[in-house]
């Protein structure tokens, strides 16, 4: 395995982050382990040296918190652990949702308690929220730093405007930053180099991307996008542009290089983000230990300036998806 400091903060995380988007119940989404899969997957990422997990409340309800916090029993130290909070987690309850300060500092209890942990390493506020002032947000997630029950800040997707304020009104009023940014980037979806990436390395903000496989449509021809369980059932894959502009063009390439290197579709597609400045781990997302031995295996898939020129040329500009 291959260790990165995160951002600027001096915490040393694997290259590789596990995405805990699919453990907790498929009563949540069908593609989702139930608990004792989840767990091997976990022990498995920790043997092959994975020591950073990604999780949220809203996963599973909930539940993927819980089989987290479950499997790292007793090795929770050597781990970084984060969270998110943001999404509703009760439609009977206006106030389990959005970045209050009474939402945070009681979806933080509710994570807490649920992973079973006094402490999260890296709390990230999920999307961005329109009705809360950005000085209330970052005031209660400083105090929730004080308090000693989250380590470091971060962020998911977002206008690259919004971040710049929230950086600036945090250094303004003295209080901690988000020193991470969790955002929508693949081989098939680049919006993100306009104005994020660039945002990120001048403020020295780690960046960790969600669906770095594109939800899937990077690891397998585009013929057959929709052929697994999660393929034929995942609304959102099925909403972002993957297969628009020039996306059929870069699958094949994928496909291509794939071949001629002797390696998978997923590995190059991994081997391509590893490689951009400024990325330190693509969170993946899987269901089976193959395929989370073929992630870590990407560390070891060298690709040429040619290389990725030849993936990256036909990218065309898509409308932008994953925040609105
Ligand atoms: N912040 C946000 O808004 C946000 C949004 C989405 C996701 N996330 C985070 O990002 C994580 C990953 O997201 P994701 O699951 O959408 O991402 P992903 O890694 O882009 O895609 C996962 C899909 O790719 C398939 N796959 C993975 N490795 C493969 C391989 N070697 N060969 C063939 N297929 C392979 C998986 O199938 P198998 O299950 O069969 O391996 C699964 O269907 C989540 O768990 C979550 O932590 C965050």
């Amino acid at each position: 395995m291959e260790y990165t400091t995160l951002g600027d903060t001096g915490m040393e995380v694997s290259r590789i982050c596990l995405g805990c988007m699919s453990f907790g119940t498929s009563d949540w989404r069908d593609w989702v382990l139930d608990e004792e899969e989840g767990k091997a997957l976990v022990d498995r990422a920790i043997d092959l040296g994975i020591n950073f997990f990604d999780t949220a409340n809203m996963y599973s309800n909930g539940e993927s918190e819980r089989v987290l916090g479950e499997a790292l029993e007793g090795r929770r130290e050597e781990q970084v652990v984060a969270t998110k909070v943001y999404h509703p987690m009760d439609e009977d309850d206006p106030n389990s949702g959005g970045l209050s300060r009474k939402t945070v500092e009681q979806e933080l209890e509710n994570s807490l308690d649920r992973l079973g942990m006094d402490t999260v390493d890296l709390y990230q506020i999920h999307r961005w929220d329109d009705d809360t002032p950005i000085e209330t947000t970052m005031a209660a997630l400083d105090d929730a730093v004080r308090r000693g029950k989250v380590r470091y800040l971060g962020a998911s997707s977002m206008w690259a405007h919004q971040f710049a304020d929230a950086l600036a009104t945090s250094d303004l009023l003295g209080l901690d930053r988000f020193v991470t940014m969790q955002n929508h980037y693949n081989l098939l979806y680049r919006e993100e180099e306009r104005e994020m990436l660039p945002l990120c390395r001048k403020e020295g903000v780690g960046v960790i991307p969600w669906s770095p496989l594109a939800r899937g449509w990077l690891a397998r021809p585009h013929e057959e996008a929709r052929s697994t369980a999660r393929g034929a059932s995942d609304e959102h894959a099925h909403g972002h542009p993957y297969l628009e502009g020039g996306g059929r063009e870069v699958n094949e390439r994928v496909q291509e290089l794939a071949a001629e290197k002797g390696v998978k579709m997923a590995q190059i597609g991994l081997a391509w983000l590893l490689d951009k400045d400024g990325v330190d781990a693509p969170i993946v997302g899987t269901t089976s230990i193959e395929h989370l031995e073929d992630a870590v295996e990407a560390l070891d898939v060298k690709l040429s300036a040619s290389d990725v020129e030849y993936l990256e040329e036909p990218y065309e500009p898509v409308r932008v998806s994953g925040h609105e």
